[in-house]
């Protein structure tokens, strides 16, 4: 008997699924891009417990006759390409004929179709048996509901995470396609609950406005660059705006969105030095270029793609962003004096080799010391901070004119649910109407501090679930609050506020590193400065 036998349709659609269906998200990722293949002009998608018990996904889009319908479910079925040449340049979202198969054999199934609003077709299927073929009434498109996905891969069941992060990969898979698709309307419930309801919008900034809302927009500047066979749209942040956290980095290549470090590390190199180390400005860039100078077909899920020319690509995408911040680029200080340059500041001369900086308590120690002022209040900040959470809370300031500030609604969620959190660090915080909150009061930890940054940075770690590794609640609340309160490293400080720095990081439990292990203070000891001067 022969060794080798061709797999059962069911087992190969399962290894198919293996590749292209991770997690919810991404079978929400495949069926939004099959409505938006279809033509759709609105695209409603439902998710219950994280998708992890239910995604349905309906569109308007052109529908499937009977006999299409049953074909969908076959691997390799596809309407989107007929041979090899057409895969160059294939303008279509999905071309694999794969996608619909491979979850059908991981969930259960149900795909209701009609193509005229007449005939309709309901077909259901379940761990890669298909049942019976029914009519259905309904209007023109398609509805895919997928209930407990993974039901029968129980490995794969097991590496599903929280509701919450579930819930968080489905609402980013989302606003991805709604970014590559601004004249479709984009709707997400999940529990009931909208998270993402965007309206046909007339252009790209009207659709990030409606998905993040004013704030954001407002700090992105136009990018339009073409060289060569390359146009490259779309939008960077003002410098000043950049923020080492919660940026929104996105690149689409032909309308696709793709993950490319590479371009997004080209692009922030665009910006030279306006922006201090560390800050990472968001980008939403759109890459346009001839369908042979580029492979899409390298990556089950399709999130990579190779340039031809990947070097010209990194290039012309730097330009890009270069000459989107214009004016704003030419001016910005080359680290000028050292204050936007470097994060630490020296605390002590060394006894012998010249004039002494008093800063550490009970005299100079012997040797250099170099402390990152950020971390070192990092540190401070962050026990502080657990104490007041452990006890009555922060003193904090009462506004006279309170502020307000906009969230998305998981944001506003991840304040929901920290309000009791946020109010012992200083934040009073009510809701006011949509996506805007009113601060009532708010921490005062230093006289640079900025109370709406912090708060913004605060709650977008909470809600990205960012201190993930974190043991427990409090003190990635803790951790996070201290992070963002801090003082930044290029802020200058006065003599006496050193002092009070470095007294009160010594006096710290864990005073060496900050909350992301980096260290405070870096020494270098008078017998090694002795040595490498050629004194010993
Ligand atoms: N929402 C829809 N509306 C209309 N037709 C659809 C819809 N979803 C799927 N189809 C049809 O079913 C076929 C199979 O879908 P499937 O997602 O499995 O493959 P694909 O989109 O062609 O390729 P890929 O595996 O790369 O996504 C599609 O080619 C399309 O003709
Ligand atoms: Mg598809």
């Amino acid at each position: 008997m022969a060794k080798i036998a061709v797999l059962a349709p069911q087992v190969a659609d399962q290894i198919a699924a293996g590749e292209v269906v991770e997690r919810p998200a991404s079978v929400v990722k495949e069926l939004v891009e099959n409505a938006l293949d279809a033509g759709a002009g609105a695209i409603r998608v439902a998710i219950e417990n994280g998708g992890k018990t239910l995604i349905r996904v309906s569109d308007d889009g052109a529908g499937m006759s009977r006999e299409d319908a049953e074909l969908a479910l076959a691997r390799h079925a596809t309407s989107k390409i007929r041979d090899p040449a057409d895969l160059i340049g294939v303008a279509t979202f999905g071309f694999r004929g794969e996608a619909l198969p491979a979850i059908a054999s991981v969930a259960r199934f149900e795909l209701e179709t009609s193509p005229d609003g007449r005939t309709g077709t309901r077909i259901g299927a379940g761990g890669g048996k298909r049942d019976a073929v029914a009519d259905v009434v309904r209007q023109r498109g398609t509805t895919v509901t997928v209930r407990a996905l993974f039901f029968n891969t129980p490995a794969r069941r097991k590496f599903l995470r929280a509701q919450a992060t579930e819930t968080r990969a489905v609402v980013e898979v989302l606003t991805v396609l709604a970014l590559t698709r601004p004249d479709v309307a984009f709707t997400l419930t999940s529990d009931d609950r909208a998270l993402i309801d965007v309206p046909p919008a007339a252009g790209q900034i009207e659709r990030v406005r409606a998905l993040w809302g004013a704030e954001l927009a407002d700090t992105l500047l136009p990018v339009a660059h073409c060289e060569g066979p390359l146009e490259v749209r779309g939008f960077a942040q003002r410098p000043a705006q950049a923020r080492p956290a919660g940026r929104k980095g996105y690149v689409f290549v032909r309308g696709r969105p793709i993950r490319d470090p590479f371009i997004l590390r080209a692009a922030e190199a665009g910006y030279r030095s306006t922006i201090a180390p560390g800050d990472r400005p968001s980008l939403i860039l759109f890459l346009d270029l001839p369908g042979d100078a580029v492979d899409v077909n390298v990556h089950p899920a399709k999130l990579e793609v190779r340039f031809r020319e990947k070097f010209f690509v990194e290039k012309v995408v730097g330009e890009a962003v270069r000459l989107a911040l214009g004016p704003l680029g030419a001016a910005a200080p080359l680290g000028v004096g050292g204050e936007t340059a470097g994060a630490g500041f020296p605390v002590s001369g060394v006894g012998g080799f010249g004039s002494t900086l008093e800063i550490f308590p009970g005299g100079p120690p012997t040797g250099v010391a170099i402390v990152d002022q950020h971390s070192a209040h990092e540190r401070v900040l962050y026990e502080t901070v657990m104490r007041q959470l452990a006890g009555d809370g922060a003193p904090a300031q009462r506004l006279l004119l309170p502020l307000t500030a906009e969230f998305t609604p998981l944001e506003l969620d991840a304040i929901e649910s920290h309000r009791e959190l946020l109010r012992r660090v200083g934040y009073e915080i009510e809701p006011f109407s949509g996506r805007t909150v009113v601060v009532h009061t708010a921490p005062n930890p230093h006289p640079r501090f900025d109370a709406t940054r912090c708060l913004q940075e605060l709650v977008a770690d909470l809600a990205g679930g960012r201190f993930g590794g974190w043991a427990n609640r409090l003190e990635r609340f803790a951790a996070s609050f201290a992070c963002r309160a801090a003082i930044k490293a290029g802020q200058r400080l006065e003599l006496e506020e050193m002092r009070e720095l470095v007294g009160r990081l010594l006096g710290a439990t864990l005073p060496a590193h900050d909350v992301h292990g980096r260290p405070t203070i870096v020494q270098l000891p008078k017998d090694e400065l002795e040595r490498r001067f050629g004194r010993s």
